[in-house]
Parts: C-alpha cells; sequence; structure tokens
C-alpha cells in the first residue's frame, strides 16, 4: 500500500518508488505538509519535521495553543482568514458575509485504484493496484462545509494526482470565490520557476526565473488554456540540467481559465497552488451540493527535465488519452488547409486525396471552407450544412470515395462559434456569449456560442451526429478561433453568473464525452488557431492537439521542443508543409521539413500533387517503420533551439535497443566548428550499430567518404558523444545536404544482439 496511516502521530505517509509526501494533522486538525522529496524509510512519526516557533507578531489559533500559528507551518490546504496570511487555497462567502474558513481533520480513507472525476477531465487507473487513493475529509463546522482531498500515488509514475471535492453539508447557501486545486508547502525557496509562454505562432517558449520573494504566476482569463501561458509550470533547482538534478512538475487537467503560482514568504518557504482562476469566479453552493476542482498532476524527479517530462510524456499517454487510439498507431495524414484554404470543389479533394493515397497517405482531413455558405471566414458558422455546390454529392460520398482510396476521412469542426449571418444566429441570438446591454465583441467575424447552456451542447450533438453519421468520418479536428470576452450567460440567473466560465468548459467537455461515447472509433485532434487551448485536459477527450499555425520547420523546432516539456510527442500535431512557408516565407529543405515533423503526430498539409513523389513516397515510407518507435518510446531533449545553432533530440525504445536522433544546424557557418552530439538513455554497454538515414541512401559516388554503418557503445555514444560534423567544417567539397542553411541530420540506432 503506498498510503500509511499512522494514527499516534496522525501522519499519512504518500509513497512510491519515487518519492515520498508526508501529510500531518496540526494541533487544530488542519493537515500540514511535511515533505515531499525522494522517497524516506517510513517511521511512525516524523514530528522532527513539524516546526512550531513563536514567531514575532505571531497570531496563535487561539489561547490554548501559544506557539501555534498557520502562518509558520507547511499547509495542505490554507484557507481565507485564518492565521496564515499567505494565499489561499479556499475562500467562500458566507450568509453572514463573513469569509473565514477553518476545516478540520474529520475522517479519512484510503482506497485502492482512483475514482473518477465526475464531468472532468482526468488520468486515471485500469487496474485498481495501479495506485492508492488517500481521502482526506475536513468540516468547517460553523458553515457545514466539508472539504475533501484527494490525492492519488501511482505505483509505476513520479506523479501524484490531486483535486478537491467541496460539499455543502449544511442548511444555508455558500459561493465559492476561490477553490484550488491543490497547494503544496516548500521548505525553501532557492528555485527556478519555468513557465511556457507565448502567443499565436510562437506556442510554448520555455522561460526561466530565479524565484524570488513575493508572488510568481502563469495565468489565464480567456475562457480557454491560451497560447500566452500553459498551464504548466516546473519548479528547478538552479543546477538541475535536462539529464540530472531535481525539480518539481505542476500540471493543471484543466482547458479554462487558470492560475499557477508560487508564492515565497519572509522566511523563504515556498507555497505553490494552482486551479481555476479565482477572478470573475464565484459558485454557488446550496445544501447539498457538491463542487469538483479539476485535477492536477504533480511530478517528482531527480533526474533531470527529460525525467521530469518523461514522468508526464508516460503518464498522459497511457492514462490521460483514452479510447482505441490511445495504442494504435496514429495515422499519417495530409490536411487541405495549406493546399487549398477554403478554395476548393469535389474535383479539386478528390484528385488531392488520390495523390495523398498514392503516395501512402493513411487520412485525408478536410479542413475549413466545406459547409455553406464559407468561402471565407466572414460565414457559415453554426449551421454545419455541406455545401453541395463545392462537395458533389455531400459529406457521405465524398467519405466513400476517401474510403475507396483506402484512406479514413476526417472532417474540420468549429463547434463553439456562430458567424453573424447564420440560420443559427437568427432564430437564436440569445445563445451567444454576450453581457446584457453591452456590445458583444467580435474575434474572427465570429460570436462564441454559450456552451454553458444544455440547449446549446444538445444542438451541436445532433448536428454532429448527424454529419459524422456512422462509419462516414473516422476524424475530427475541433478547431476553437477566438477566445471569450463579456462573459455571461443568459441561462444563468445573476448570482451564477460566476459559474459562467467553468460550465462554458464543462460544457465542451461534456460535448466532447458524449461525442466520444456515440463515435468511439473517431480520433479526435484539438486544435485552437493552432496551440491556443493545448493543455492536458484537451488530451483526455483528444490524443493529439494541433501545436501551432506556424509550420515552419525551423520554428516548429522550438515550438515543438517547447511543447514537450510537458505533452508526450504522439500528442503534438505537426505536418511538413510547402516553400516558402506560408507564415515565414521561409524556404527549408524538405528532409528537414520531414526531419522535424516527424518527431509528432505527423503528416503534411500541403498540395502533395505538385511535390517530387518518390522523395514524398520515401518518407512516408521511413516514418511508417519507425513510428511505434517514435509513438511510444522515451523523448530526450537534447540541445535547445533557444540556445545555439545546432539543436537536437531523440527518442529511445523502452527497452533501450533502439533509437532514432535528430539534429539540426539553423544557420550555415564558414569554417565552423567540429559538431558531437551526446545522446541520452542508450544501454551503456551496449553495441549500436548507427546508420545516418540521408547518407544511407546517397549513391555511393555523393557520399563516399562517409561510412553507411558505425559500431559505437552507448557510453561513447553518451559520453563522448555521436560524431556530426558536417562538410561547413571542412574546406569546400560540400555534399548537397550539408549546404546552406536550416539543415538536418537523422540517424538510426539498434543494438546489436
Ligand atoms: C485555425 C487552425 O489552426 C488551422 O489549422 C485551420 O484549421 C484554420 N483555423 C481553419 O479556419
Amino acid at each position: 500500500m503506498p498510503v500509511i496511516f499512522h494514527s499516534a502521530s496522525r501522519t499519512f505517509h504518500l509513497f512510491n518508488p519515487f518519492y515520498s509526501y508526508l501529510i500531518k494533522l496540526l494541533p487544530d486538525g488542519s493537515p500540514g505538509q511535511l515533505y515531499f522529496g525522494p522517497p524516506l524509510t517510513d517511521r511512525e512519526d516524523f514530528d522532527r519535521l513539524l516546526e512550531l516557533r513563536n514567531r514575532p507578531l505571531q497570531v496563535n489559533c487561539s489561547p490554548q495553543w501559544d506557539c501555534f500559528s498557520l502562518d509558520s507551518v507547511k499547509l495542505e490546504y490554507p484557507c481565507a482568514g485564518t492565521t496564515d496570511f499567505r494565499r489561499t487555497a479556499l475562500e467562500v462567502s458566507q450568509p453572514n458575509g463573513g469569509r473565514t474558513l477553518e476545516p478540520r481533520y474529520l475522517r479519512h480513507e484510503i482506497t485502492p485504484g482512483k475514482p473518477k472525476l465526475s464531468g472532468l477531465p482526468a488520468t486515471y487507473v485500469e487496474e485498481d493496484s495501479e495506485a492508492d487513493t488517500l481521502t482526506l475529509v475536513l468540516l468547517d463546522e460553523p458553515t457545514g462545509l466539508q472539504v475533501s482531498l484527494r490525492y492519488t500515488v501511482f505505483a509505476g509514475h513520479a506523479a501524484l494526482a490531486r483535486s478537491v471535492e467541496l460539499e455543502n453539508t449544511g442548511a444555508a447557501p455558500l459561493t465559492l470565490t476561490r477553490a484550488m486545486s491543490f497547494c503544496l508547502d516548500l521548505p525553501e525557496s532557492d528555485y527556478q520557476w519555468m513557465e511556457f509562454i507565448g502567443g499565436w505562432g510562437k506556442e510554448r517558449t520555455p522561460v526561466l526565473r530565479d524565484l524570488a520573494p513575493g508572488v510568481t504566476s502563469v495565468e489565464s482569463v480567456q475562457g480557454c488554456s491560451s497560447a500566452q501561458e500553459n498551464p504548466f509550470v516546473i519548479l528547478k533547482r538552479k543546477e538541475t540540467t535536462e539529464f540530472a538534478g531535481e525539480a518539481v512538475g505542476l500540471s493543471l487537467v484543466y482547458s479554462g481559465n487558470f492560475l499557477l503560482q508560487a508564492q515565497v514568504d519572509s522566511w523563504e518557504t515556498t507555497r505553490l497552488m494552482g486551479g481555476i482562476h479565482p477572478e470573475g469566479f464565484g459558485w454557488a453552493l446550496y445544501p447539498g451540493e457538491r463542487f469538483t476542482t479539476p485535477e492536477a498532476v504533480l511530478a517528482y524527479t531527480r533526474s533531470g527535465l527529460n525525467g521530469l517530462s518523461q514522468t508526464y510524456h508516460t503518464l498522459y499517454r497511457s492514462r490521460l488519452v483514452r479510447g482505441e487510439w490511445r495504442d494504435k498507431p496514429r495515422p499519417v495524414l495530409l490536411n487541405s488547409w495549406e493546399a487549398f484554404y477554403m478554395d476548393f470543389d469535389s474535383k479539386k479533394i478528390l484528385s488531392l486525396a488520390q495523390s495523398a493515397a498514392d503516395f501512402g497517405v493513411e487520412l485525408f482531413v478536410l479542413d475549413d471552407g466545406w459547409f455553406f455558405p464559407r468561402n471565407d471566414d466572414t460565414q457559415g458558422l453554426g449551421d454545419w450544412v455541406v455545401d453541395c455546390g463545392k462537395l458533389y454529392g455531400g459529406i457521405r460520398y465524398l467519405s466513400g470515395q476517401i474510403h475507396a482510396m483506402g484512406m479514413l476521412f476526417g472532417l474540420w469542426f468549429e463547434p463553439e462559434m456562430v458567424s453573424p449571418n447564420s440560420r443559427l444566429y437568427e432564430n437564436h441570438p440569445d445563445w451567444i456569449v454576450q453581457t446584457p446591454g453591452r456590445q458583444p465583441g467580435i474575434g474572427r467575424n465570429q460570436y462564441v456560442l454559450d456552451l454553458s447552456r444544455k440547449d446549446v451542447e444538445n444542438y451541436l450533438f445532433e448536428r454532429m451526429e448527424q454529419i459524422l453519421g456512422p462509419g462516414m468520418v473516422d476524424y475530427v479536428k475541433w478547431d476553437m478561433n477566438r477566445c471569450i470576452t463579456q462573459p455571461y450567460s443568459g441561462a444563468l440567473p445573476p448570482h451564477r453568473q460566476g459559474e459562467f466560465y467553468h460550465r462554458y468548459i464543462l460544457g465542451v467537455y461534456s460535448l466532447y464525452e458524449r461525442l466520444i461515447a456515440r463515435f468511439p472509433h473517431i480520433l479526435f485532434e484539438s486544435c485552437a488557431s493552432g496551440g491556443n487551448r493545448f493543455d492536458p485536459g484537451m488530451l483526455y477527450y483528444a490524443p493529439q492537439a494541433w501545436c501551432s499555425d506556424n509550420t515552419d520547420a525551423i520554428a516548429r523546432l522550438q515550438i515543438q521542443y517547447g511543447t514537450s516539456y510537458c505533452y508526450p510527442i504522439s500528442s503534438i500535431g505537426s505536418h511538413v508543409s510547402v516553400c516558402p512557408n506560408h507564415q515565414l516565407s521561409r524556404t527549408t529543405p524538405l528532409y528537414t521539413r520531414f526531419g522535424v515533423a516527424m518527431f509528432g503526430a505527423f503528416g503534411y498539409e500541403l498540395d502533395i500533387r505538385k511535390v517530387e513523389e518518390l522523395e514524398y513516397k520515401w518518407q512516408i515510407g521511413l516514418f511508417k517503420h519507425y513510428r511505434s518507435l517514435l509513438q511510444f518510446g522515451d523523448f530526450y531533449r537534447l540541445k535547445s533551439p533557444f540556445e545555439g545553432n545546432i539543436a537536437g533530440w531523440m527518442v529511445v525504445s523502452r527497452d533501450k535497443t533502439k533509437a532514432i536522433v535528430g539534429e539540426y544546424k539553423i544557420l550555415a557557418q564558414a569554417n565552423a566548428p567540429y559538431r558531437r552530439l551526446k545522446l541520452a538513455g542508450l544501454k551503456p554497454d551496449a553495441l549500436y550499430s548507427v546508420v545516418d538515414f540521408w547518407n544511407s541512401r546517397i549513391p555511393a559516388s555523393a557520399s563516399g567518404k562517409f561510412n553507411q554503418r558505425l559500431d559505437c557503445y552507448g557510453d561513447e555514444l553518451m559520453q563522448a558523444g555521436l560524431v556530426t560534423t558536417d562538410n561547413s567544417s571542412g574546406n569546400t567539397s560540400q555534399t548537397e545536404l550539408d549546404q546552406g542553411d536550416f539543415t538536418c541530420k537523422l540517424f538510426y540506432l539498434e543494438a546489436q544482439p
């Protein structure tokens, strides 16, 4: 059992092979935090870790305890109005106008497995033996508010899942104004805070800063998790690198407004917490009602940032992503967007699809523009009526044709939006998100449908159900191209308007859930103008997400690298697009575009009829050959594209016998230094055959000086490095592949038996 309760010392020891987490019930019955770090030998009490001193200006909890103040201890779920003056996790407005809360231990339960979070995305287990869950129930007697803190310890992951359930067992209504998913007080503050910021086309750029006294935070109040700040943060030691050292990860399984913050107090402790953003939040909890917070997943590592990322990758890939597509090889897709935008008809689509099929593509995706009237982005959203003028025979006929070509068929939707000149808006102007008496904001010429309303959700389910029809569509790209303003729901009474944002996202989740239940075979890919809603919440419904609208391979090196800190590469939608690139006008060699996109949920987004057939066929064949290694192996970041001219990453099979390495040179250099790329994750004593993909297919005359295959021990490849020097470090005679900017090297490694 990875959760032990020591009743004499009232201490809970949560542990697995990767960490220990200690909670002790404090003298007043509130749960205190004693330790989170490498596993500790279990013992009856860890009381020496609880220090209670009388500090200047301290306010004690009651005359009964002369040196016990919540301000000077580490807490599990601090509440408003108490002797603790740091930021609080829970604040509740009470009928008498008060906000003080003092929930104290009532009981606890330790159960095998992991309970579901109703209506919310969450990690899960398939067998009870995979995890144990501690539920710590606290009661605030004056209000009757029951607070259940849930902790799931996974047996095989360095991760701890937390969530909170709040139940009004009293007689009067309460309003939750702040209900965080977790709080973690750490005894030190010498950490660096790593967050992932950005915007459209530049999503999830890692930014590192030293934690300083006061509050540091990332957040979104846009109604979605956003491209600006991702609901994921790493706290690392200064000396922690990609390969060694301590770090804690905080990831929120949520797609709406969020807050993740760290507060360093004057005694150099760090309070971490996260959950639904309190700004504008207010949830009325009537007697007998319950509210569940989104789940937060904490991870701990001593093996560097790659170790931390791999914990999230493995857990999210296998126990957050669900359904048929979780363990199936992801199909190579071709998306019509950058090929035709909205300018197409059946003839063009079918000829594009035929070329795709000839090249070996497995899934053809028809992007935006298939419904009526939709020739630009000013109209058409909401009615979801096929444009039979453009598409002869409609979706049924088209999908039949694509299926007959031997491919799966996918379709784009933007369910959450409506165009002003649509029948839907004409009939239901009250279905949009708008504040009465105010002009609703408009983004990309569209309004947001109020998904907090069941009638809106039902309408969308029915429309989508009709189009997706049995067996017609195998994949859905679910887009969302604007954020929410003037938050308000016409279906909610005034005192419940603070519930709008959360109810909206619950509506999105519910619609997804119903569609998944109805069409379990469909592979969903989430999208929000690229990566404006790339978060773990979405991964629970859609196993992959379009990572960014920026398809330039060199920009993608950074975007995919940054995204990989939390998210498995199998979830990162990445496509080869045409050059000059449509976003940056950059021209990048095809083999580099392929070499970047293959480290993701791979596909194409171009007019494949106009490209060099042999090369593309070769790429697709190569990808298919190595796709399960790429999809299920362990991903390592080797060299950061944010730090220099050379970037590198690799994937190693779980048994360490196979690996694929990508190394990228951004700008050409004259008289360049020799290069070595230090690999990771290999067996030190295994002899690996190393094949250079490009050189092994160049005719011998062109690549005479390269060995087709090199044999090297794992320790040499990891400690001394793989020599990746190209001809730019020599005199003149360059092979085509080494010339110019934006080059790429790809290696395959296989351990000899
Ligand atoms: C934004 C998406 O990110 C693109 O890939 C494309 O689907 C367009 N929307 C279509 O409008």
